[in-house]
């Protein structure tokens, strides 16, 4: 069986990460989508809501896996057994960071394999920075994200 980890900070999730979780998940044949719990970063969702969201959104998906890690990416994915990470690439920026990652992820442990899938064409021009911002000033994000996230942006907002 093939197992994969997706990883990613996802605060929150848009439609180009679900994009990429939708088609990974055709192509293998359990993926958990793995929620960095990074304790030196102060996000908007906390790793918890995060995960919370991605169970919520993702539930008619019955082989993929939400959870979250801390510490390296490589240990994580051998504790689920599993040597493959799965990225999406938006265009050549993400290109050198990703390859970078992928390298460092190779040196760390020889039999993690990177597979990238290229970004629908839709999903190219935003990031989660980006949906945060225009959020904030009550801009239009409907494209960019489910209605979930939409709604738990609106909340967080007004709290600021
Ligand atoms: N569509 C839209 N946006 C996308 C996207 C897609 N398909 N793919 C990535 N993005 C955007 C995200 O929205 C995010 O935007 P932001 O910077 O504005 O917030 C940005 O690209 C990167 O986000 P993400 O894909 O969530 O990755 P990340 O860089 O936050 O996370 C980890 C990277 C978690 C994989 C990496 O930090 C990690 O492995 N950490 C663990 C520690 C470790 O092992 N380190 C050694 C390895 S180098």
């Amino acid at each position: 069986m093939k197992t994969a980890v997706y990883p990613g900070s996802f605060d929150p999730v848009t439609n180009g990460h679900l994009d990429i979780i939708s088609r990974a998940s055709r192509i293998i044949d359990k993926l958990y989508v793995a929620v960095l719990d990074n304790p030196s970063k102060t996000p908007l969702f906390t790793a918890e809501e995060r995960v919370q969201q991605l169970k919520q959104i993702l539930k008619d998906y019955d082989n993929v896996e939400v959870m979250s890690f801390s510490g390296l990416l490589v240990d994580f994915a051998r504790s689920v057994n599993s040597n493959i990470i799965v990225r999406g690439l938006r265009g050549v920026t993400d290109f050198s960071y990703e390859f970078q990652m992928a390298l460092s992820n190779r040196s760390l442990d020889s039999d993690i394999e990177t597979l990238f899938i290229s970004a629908d064409t839709q999903y190219l021009f935003f990031s989660s920075s980006q949906v945060k911002e225009i959020a904030y000033f009550n801009g239009n994000i409907d494209n960019m994200v489910p209605d979930l996230i939409k709604e738990q942006l609106q909340k967080k907002m007004k709290k600021y």
